[in-house]
């Protein structure tokens, strides 16, 4: 038997089964549950798949046991991810259970994207062991794990995990206030509020949005961060533009009028054929597999680590 930590994953769809492909991978014991049938018959599969596109041995899968009965996952477990429906309710029942059937050192984190760490673990008895932990789709390309402190979790915990996820190869930042969207969340949507916003004042259409970030400064990003580019430049020459442009931007404080008359027009992006483009399967199968090569080209597989 490993003697890497255990880890227990509970909900086992898209980010769930990715993150099991993460410790099954790093020579972790995993145990899976999902409370629904057809998500625990397709989890093994999916990650298996995911694996041979990886260029990794499907056979790592099998470090991982699959739950129809949440003690039975978590019992052993010394790390905890939820990662079941964006639900508050759910969450802190989940958690509520979790708490009940885990052993009292196992630490406790909730994979949500943006509600509070504090709100979903609010009912705890020991909230100390219980943090956030976002990772990004796919979580076995996309290095990127924000730990979250709340003001009720103790530094060990954070620390202890922060070390488990720097050995199975993730990037974990600790983000010290528990607030909406966390880091990257609110840098991205600060983006896309100003992006839509661009798009409904009719200063260019959708592609040529995308077309601007994606020959400018979006590669430039993955070198050069907005706040090293604020020192290349100048903090001087950047409060400069602030001044002119700031009062400029879109300053809306609710979702804009433009994504609900996409949404009332039946425009919800793939799923629906057209959002603010028209995308054929062949695009967009065109579109995820451009997605995934650079995530490899960019990152390569996730860390393998065998006995
Ligand atoms: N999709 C993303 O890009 C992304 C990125 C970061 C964080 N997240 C967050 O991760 C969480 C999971 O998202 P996802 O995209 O994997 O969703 P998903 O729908 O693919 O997976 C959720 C899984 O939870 C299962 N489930 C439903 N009820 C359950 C219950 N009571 N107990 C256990 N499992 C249950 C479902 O059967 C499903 O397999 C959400 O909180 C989401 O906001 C998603």
């Amino acid at each position: 038997m490993s003697a890497r930590p255990a880890i227990a994953i509970v909900g086992g769809g898209l980010m769930g089964a990715g993150i099991a492909l993460v410790f099954a991978a790093a020579g972790y014991r995993v145990a899976l549950y999902d409370a629904v049938e057809a998500a625990r018959a397709a989890a093994l599969p999916r990650i298996r798949d995911n694996l041979v596109g990886l260029g990794l041995d499907p056979g790592f899968a099998g470090a991982i046991s699959v739950h129809d009965h949440l003690p039975d996952a978590v019992a052993d477990a010394d790390f905890v991810f939820e990662a079941a429906p964006e639900n508050l309710a759910l969450k802190q029942a989940l958690f509520a259970a979790i708490e009940v059937a885990a052993k009292p050192d196992a630490i406790l984190a909730s994979n949500t994207s943006v509600i509070p760490i504090t709100a979903i673990m609010a009912q705890l008895h020991d909230k100390t062991r219980a943090l956030g932990t976002h990772w990004w789709n796919p979580p076995y390309l996309v290095p990127l794990v924000e730990v979250i402190r709340t003001e009720d979790n103790a530094t060990a915990a954070v620390a202890a995990m922060m070390t488990l996820l720097t050995d199975v190869g993730k990037t974990a930042v600790e983000v010290k206030k528990d607030i909406p969207g966390f880091i990257g969340n609110r840098l991205q949507h600060a983006l896309w509020r100003e992006a839509i916003a661009l798009v409904a004042e009719g200063v260019c259409d959708a592609k040529t949005v995308d077309d601007v970030v994606k020959s400018s400064f979006g590669p430039r990003l993955a070198v050069l961060g907005p706040l090293e580019n604020a020192d290349l430049v100048g903090t001087d020459l950047t409060r400069a533009i602030h001044d002119y442009l700031l009062p400029a931007l879109d300053r809306a404080t609710t979702p804009s009028p433009y994504l609900d008359r996409l949404i009332d027009a039946g425009r919800l992006g793939f799923k629906s054929g057209i959002g603010f483009q028209t995308w054929t399967p062949e695009q967009q199968a065109q579109l995820r597999a451009r997605v995934t090569q650079h995530l490899m080209a960019s990152f390569g597989a996730p860390l393998v680590k065998r006995d």
